[in-house]
């Protein structure tokens, strides 16, 4: 009786173990995604880090009943970008009420970038403070020296307090427009007086808003931190610093007026592609494209890369990443959530590879498919 029982309890471990550990050979764009353990990835919002031969993912943890931040920063690792091993918390919410990350706050899109001179690890996220909503609307970072954290945490800010961007005109400093008086909702004369820098100013001594955010490194070592501001209508893009831990004040105003969240950048043969969404909150919308030859502008406006059945909705998704395939010679991976805000934890992902018709970018629908 009791080996039979023990026989038994040992084919149950034994054939657990192979689901757990059973090997994805593809992507199933909007399936759960299990991690080594079986557990859907919860690393949400987030970006990738290409580091001596290992990919590691950073998202935001959700929890069943809220998107606040109620545990911290995630982070998985793999080889082949399918099957991902749970790494951990690499940034913990804090306990301490008094902290900019007391749990309950708000921590999105987390990018990591690994900085060769300090050899530190630099991660970026939107934050906001506890129980204010989206009012505060800041960039936040914290530093580690490996990969996989713990990171520590150093300070929130708006970036840029005092200074203009550089492609901000003289007439557009004489501007006086109080937008905040203008009538609540859209019209002609709140585009313009946004267009005009309207917010830019009203915001210029406190430091620019940064909501969604993204952190591309250059070909020469220079890192950008691209983030919605001004209201979510305006992206702006700012140089960080030689160690990548704060912005050192040329930045540029992009797409002023236009709306633009969650952007995601890739560059590919000497071209900046970048893809955002519009502002609808959780809901997914139409897909934006902008190219440029350099970053800091100017940016043409493409229209929507995606193509097919949902395209007027991303697939029901919204761009957080793009992702180059290292060793793949064309080979990009745009990355995108499916939210589910009534119950956050089960958001799905939305991979897709990224094709080039007449070398503009497009995306297409796949239920399937491998790198
Ligand atoms: C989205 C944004 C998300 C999150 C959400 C909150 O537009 O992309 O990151 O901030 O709004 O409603």
């Amino acid at each position: 009786m009791f080996s039979f029982l023990k026989l038994s309890l040992l084919i149950v471990l034994s054939l657990l173990s192979l689901v757990s550990f059973a090997q994805l050979k593809q992507f199933t764009p909007g399936e759960l995604w299990p991690d080594n353990k079986g557990v859907h990835i919860n690393a949400h919002g987030g970006g990738l880090l290409y580091f001596q031969g290992k990919y590691y993912w950073y998202g935001e943890f959700k929890s069943e009943n809220t998107s606040s931040a109620l545990v911290g920063i995630t982070c998985y690792s793999s080889t082949d970008l399918l099957n991902w091993t749970n790494e951990g918390v690499v940034l913990p919410v804090s306990n301490d009420e008094q902290s900019d990350i007391a749990k309950g706050c708000i921590m999105e899109r987390p990018k990591v970038v690994y900085n060769a001179n300090t050899k530190k690890f630099v991660l970026w996220f939107h934050l906001e403070i506890k129980d204010q909503g989206y009012k505060v609307a800041r960039v936040a970072l914290a530093v580690s020296d490996s990969p996989t954290g713990v990171f520590e945490y150093k300070r929130s800010y708006r970036p840029n307090a005092g200074i203009y961007p550089i492609n901000f005109t003289d007439a557009q400093k004489q501007t006086t427009i109080n937008i905040d008086s203008l009538p609540k909702g859209k019209s002609n004369a709140k585009f313009e007086a946004v267009v005009a820098g309207a917010y830019l100013k009203r915001d210029l001594q406190g430091g620019q808003m940064s909501r969604d955010m993204t952190i591309f490194v250059d070909d020469n070592g220079k890192a950008y931190h691209i983030y919605a501001s001004e209201e979510n209508q305006t992206l702006q893009i700012a140089e960080l610093s030689d160690d990548y831990q704060s912005h050192n004040g040329r930045y540029v105003r992009i797409l002023e007026g236009k709306h633009n969240e969650a952007p995601s950048i890739f560059k590919r043969k000497g071209k900046y592609y970048m893809i955002t969404s519009g502002c609808t909150g959780w809901d997914p919308n139409a897909a934006r494209m902008a190219v440029a030859d350099s970053l800091f502008g100017t940016w043409t406006e493409l229209g929507n890369p995606c193509v097919g059945t949902d395209a007027h909705l991303t697939f029901k998704s919204q761009s957080t990443y793009i992702q180059k395939v290292e060793g793949k010679k064309d080979l990009y991976i745009f990355m995108a959530d499916r939210w589910t805000p009534k119950n956050p934890i089960d958001a799905r992902y939305i991979w897709l590879p990224i094709l080039f018709e007449n070398e503009i970018p497009v995306l297409k629908w796949h239920d399937k498919w491998n790198i």
